[in-house]
């Protein structure tokens, strides 16, 4: 286990470093490590609720899905909200600090081994939570790196030149144009429309629909899952729900292709004004060079429909990365074993 260590050395002659690179994200936090290791979790941190519950669970901090599945006996924490550390309470504090040192055991740094850590986030979060992140890993890293979630997938993919990616997250989608040099505040952008938002405008449209049918939050998160599509169709989609205790079929076909599609309008909008602040040359390479990450990237149709959207401008090449539940955390780790010295904070 990672352990607190007083002086830090980034970029100094310490043999035994270990570089990790970790993507903090509302619903889902990865870990990609120098030792080979990847590991992902639910961004979910419980406690148990009281005595009787620690006996059920023991004195056990419980994470992703083995604390939503708990969540009677435990109180439970998604400590990320719309992309920022939620500021609430002391307990969101805390549960960042448990799960990046969950995500740390997670990767098993051998004893006395330093740790020096990349950390993406959703680009609010940068501005407003860098404080908050560097204390929460402050305990476990010897040297820190805070940066933005697209700019760590770009920097992976090696799209450092006339490129743009656009990281659709579960609270926000986060905007990234590369332009050869370190990105910059102007050359990002960010949505507080993604994945959530989607789910609950599902939520919504199946609820006006069929009123005495109960969807719970984690069921249409499922269905958009499994079945989530934007553009045209290769069938209908139905579920198995409750009614008055009975599992009945409903279909869900439009409902769920008008959430998927809730959010294209605006990425769409937001990539077209992102990308018209460059000059015009500069600008058509880019638009050919479009990449999508993020677990919403896997929505179905989603990298043909924004061609679509895209193509009045001129032409447009979209492609979904290949990896999208790994693309930020191996793109920090690529991030931290490259950075030079005077990229990185101290411990
Ligand atoms: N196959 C899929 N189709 C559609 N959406 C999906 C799929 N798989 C995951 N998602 C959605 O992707 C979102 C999670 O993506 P990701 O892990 O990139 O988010 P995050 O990094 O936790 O969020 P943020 O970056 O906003 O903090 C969730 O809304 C989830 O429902
Ligand atoms: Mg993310």
């Amino acid at each position: 286990m990672a352990k607190k260590k007083a002086n830090g050395t980034a970029g100094s002659a310490d043999t035994d470093i270990l570089h990790i690179g970790i993507d903090l994200g509302t619903a889902r936090s990865a870990i990609a490590a120098g030792n080979g290791k990847k590991k992902w979790v639910a961004s979910y941190v419980a406690w148990p609720r009281d005595f009787v519950a620690k006996k059920l669970l023991g004195e056990r901090i419980l994470f992703g899905q083995e604390a939503v599945e708990n969540r009677l006996s435990v109180e439970l924490v998604r400590p990320l909200e719309n992309g920022v550390i939620r500021e609430g309470t002391a307990r969101d504090t805390e549960a960042v600090r448990e799960l990046i040192h969950h995500l740390i055991d997670l990767i098993r740094p051998s004893k006395g081994q330093k740790i020096h850590a990349a950390v993406g986030v959703p680009a609010e979060a940068l501005k407003v939570n860098k404080l908050a992140i560097r204390d929460a890993v402050s305990e476990y890293a010897d040297a820190l790196m805070v940066v933005s979630e697209p700019f760590a997938v770009a920097y992976g993919l090696g799209a450092l030149n006339n490129a743009m990616i656009i990281d659709i997250g579960a609270g926000t989608v986060d905007f990234c144009v590369m332009h050869g040099t370190m990105p910059t505040e102007e050359d990002q952008r960010s949505l507080l429309l993604a994945g959530d938002y989607i789910d609950r405008q599902l939520q919504g449209l199946l609820h006006e629909k069929y009123p005495q049918a109960t969807f719970s939050e984690v069921g249409v998160r499922q269905y958009k899952e499994e079945h989530g599509y934007v553009g045209s169709t290769n069938g209908a989609v139905s579920v198995k729900v409750p009614v008055q205790g009975k599992f009945t079929e409903h279909d869900i076909t439009k409902e769920l292709k008008s959430a998927c599609e809730s959010i294209l309008p605006a990425i769409a909008e937001a990539a077209t004004d992102l990308i018209s602040r460059y000059e015009p040359e500069f600008q058509e390479q880019v638009r050919r060079n479009i990449y999508l990450a993020g677990g919403g990237s896997s929505l179905k149709g989603l990298a043909a429909s924004l061609e679509e959207a895209l193509k009045d401008y001129g032409p447009t090449k979209v492609t979904t990365v290949n990896d999208p539940l790994y693309a930020g955390a191996e793109g920090a780790l690529a991030l931290a074993q490259d950075m030079p010295k005077e990229y990185w904070e101290d411990m």
